[in-house]
């Protein structure tokens, strides 16, 4: 899919964002844990999660999309214990059926993921937290192959070297379905934890976060439960930095208190917020860009910058006066935006893990390709939408779909000039006849 952006726009109204993908795809993960059936609703269209539900029908689950968001996932054919290599190749969470499909049929094997690259992206603390509760991995042509001797896991407490959020969520999901306390010792604290957490609870094995660690009380079987996912702050991040870059009047309903850093990085430059209980707001129609100043930023686990933000927020960088640096905490490698940055007028460079963006008067329209990272492909949209004249975002490898739920039309809807190519074709063609 090609967008056509004719930038210059400000986009003024309300957004209220989709659900979280970074929720959803554990939550989806989550529902190979019970026999019984789960309803999950405010579930985002995205690409990602579309994978994510071909591969519990490739596994065995029945799944039944009931409308405006909300699937139920009941028993289908006995839960296979490979995981189809086409769909774990695309996507990075599907790696996390692993450890359910392994506390319940005693062995699985599923291959190592794909999903985006950003730097080499290793399962290390997937498989250490997996022989912590007594798992013999074998990792053999390009998959994982984990087995529970006499078909039984154990308890443990799981010390992570790294809080991180697949490994956390893994193996909190896997410890659900074994007997006993599951402890996880510095566990990932992002706000999409909880919300499996909170569904984990909900099927019968209470987890909570206890003095900084992670508690599960695993159970031999769990319940089917309903569950709502959470909204995405990582949505609502890009759809505030869309407001500021195009000086608009946006509104977007979401949890303020899951965005802290970043709403503090955005006062620091002196965009103009608004807070409300339930949402936030931008007001900069009496903005001027060059007024905005620079800023230095390192992404960090939460509750620090999210990673998943330093794309977008490059491109209002590139508009603000002045030397701004972003260094990347998290990944080795989320620069993927810098090389169509710099074609849209940009002067971005990279050192090492840290971008440095000098501040320029204006960006012009070109022609720019998404590249390996859909957080990429959110940043070029975001700076099309402020270059002078026309420009094409080429996404041919369909990033921005897997993780903005209905993008081009939320922003056409706030007023952008945004045309998926795909429609122009037909307009072109029904013009012509
Ligand atoms: C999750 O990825 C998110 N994806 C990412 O969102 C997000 O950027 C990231 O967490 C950080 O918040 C989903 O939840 C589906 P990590 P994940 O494990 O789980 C290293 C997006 O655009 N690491 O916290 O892969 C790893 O290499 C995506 O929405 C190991 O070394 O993140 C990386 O440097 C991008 N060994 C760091 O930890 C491991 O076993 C963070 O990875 C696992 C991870």
């Amino acid at each position: 899919m090609n967008y056509r952006i004719r930038g210059g726009r400000a986009l003024r109204g309300e957004v209220t964002v989709p659900g979280a993908k970074n929720s959803a795809l554990h939550l989806l993960a989550a529902s190979l844990l019970t026999d019984e059936p789960i309803t999950l609703r405010n579930v985002p269209d995205l690409r990602d999660v579309r994978t994510q539900l071909a591969l519990l029908e490739a596994l065995g689950k029945r799944v039944e999309p009931l409308g405006e968001g909300a699937y139920r996932i009941a028993p289908g054919s006995p839960l296979a214990s490979e995981a189809p290599g086409e769909l774990v190749q695309k996507l990075r969470a599907s790696f996390h059926v692993l450890g359910p499909l392994l506390a319940r049929l005693g062995e699985a094997y599923v291959p190592l993921p794909g999903g985006d690259v950003l730097g080499p992206r290793p399962v290390d603390l997937h498989v250490g937290g997996l022989q912590a509760l007594g798992a013999v991995i074998e990792v053999r042509e390009g998959g994982v192959c984990a087995r529970a001797p006499a078909q039984k896991l154990r308890p443990a407490t799981i010390s992570l070297p790294y809080p991180s959020v697949g490994a956390t969520v893994h193996l909190a999901l896997t410890a659900a379905l074994v007997p006993g306390t599951t402890l996880i010792e510095n566990p990932a604290r992002e706000p999409e934890v909880d919300d499996v957490l909170a569904f984990l609870s909900a099927l019968g094995a209470p987890a909570r976060r206890r003095e900084g660690r992670i508690e599960v009380q695993g159970q031999p079987k769990l319940r089917g439960a309903e569950h709502r996912v959470m909204p995405d702050r990582i949505c609502a991040g890009t759809y505030l930095l869309a407001g500021a870059i195009t000086r608009g009047e946006l509104m977007v309903r979401c949890r303020p208190w899951h965005l802290r850093p970043f709403l503090d990085t955005l006062q620091a430059m002196g965009v103009p917020l608004q807070e409300f209980a339930d949402g936030v707001a931008v007001r900069c129609e009496d903005l001027t860009l060059t007024s905005l100043r620079p800023v230095r930023v390192e992404t960090q686990p939460y509750p620090g910058f999210p990673t998943d933000l330093h794309p977008p927020l490059t491109a209002l960088l590139s508009l603000v006066p002045g030397e701004s640096r972003i260094r990347e905490g998290v990944f080795e490698d989320r620069f993927a935006y810098a090389a169509g940055l710099r074609a849209l007028g940009a002067r971005v460079r990279i050192r090492g893990r840290e971008a440095i963006i000098e501040g320029v008067p204006r960006l012009y329209g070109t022609e720019v390709k998404v590249e390996r990272d859909n957080r990429a492909g959110a940043a070029l949209v975001l700076a099309a939408l402020a270059a002078e004249g026309e420009s094409r975002v080429c996404d041919e490898e369909e990033q921005i779909p897997r993780g903005y739920h209905r993008f081009a039309e939320t922003l056409r809807d706030l007023g952008a000039d945004i045309v998926e190519e795909s429609l122009i074709s037909t307009r072109h063609r029904e013009e012509g006849e």
